[in-house]
């Protein structure tokens, strides 16, 4: 499973509390996240900073991506790993798309990327995500400026008219917010068991 969201929309704290409950349920679960610590994205930063464009960070994005899938989480699926990952190709057409490069062809340079069996959207109004921020660090980069987050929201929008993301208002208590994921996530975990064991495979 997958979840998305701007940055300051709790993605992380909902990942954690998600990976201890299908723990506590007796689940085997991988957290991880995108991007990676790989140097793919160290070198793009530290070497080709000057040089940055939605292009090259999307093209970036995805080998990064790549090698994640390939090297860990595939692994990990076929070891009976419930995958969480914080951030996936969405990412990359929503910030990427915001910041010019077309959606349509984002989507296709991902082409390859395994789909996951469900991309939960916490969605939440920037100006929020920005206080819950600015509560906790007050560090901002480029990329959580208010004004692209307004934009990254927009494409991640048009992803959930697509039928890409499955949305969750974000803006309420953590606790409701996690109830709605947690619910999402074990009814695609309850649908799959059923489908396997009417397979014969359990
Ligand atoms: P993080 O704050 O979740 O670690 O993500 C780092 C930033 O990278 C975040 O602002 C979103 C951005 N990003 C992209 O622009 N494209 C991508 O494909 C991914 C995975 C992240």
């Amino acid at each position: 499973m997958v979840l998305e969201g701007i940055d300051g929309s709790g993605k992380t704290t909902i990942a954690n509390m998600i990976i201890k409950g299908l723990s506590e349920r007796g689940l085997k679960t991988l957290y991880t996240y995108e991007p990676t610590d790989s140097e793919v994205v160290t070198v793009l930063k530290t070497k080709y900073g000057d040089l940055r464009d939605p292009y090259i960070d999307a093209l970036t994005f995805a080998l990064d991506r790549l090698l994640h899938v390939k090297s860990k989480v595939l692994p990990a699926l076929k070891q009976g790993y419930i995958v969480v990952c914080d951030r996936y190709y969405y990412s990359s057409v929503a910030y990427q798309g915001a910041m010019g490069a077309p959606i349509e062809w984002i989507l296709e340079v991902n082409k390859w990327a395994l789909k996951p069996h469900i991309a939960i959207y916490l969605d939440v109004d920037p100006a929020v995500a920005f206080k819950r921020k600015e509560s906790m660090v007050s560090r901002f980069s480029e990329f959580e400026k208010l004004e692209l987050q307004y934009r990254v929201r927009e494409v991640y929008l048009r992803l959930v008219e697509m039928g890409l993301l499955v949305p969750v208002d974000a803006s309420r208590d953590i606790r409701e917010v996690y109830s709605d994921v947690e619910r999402l996530v074990l009814g695609v975990i309850e649908k799959k068991t059923s489908s396997l064991a009417s397979r014969g495979d359990l």
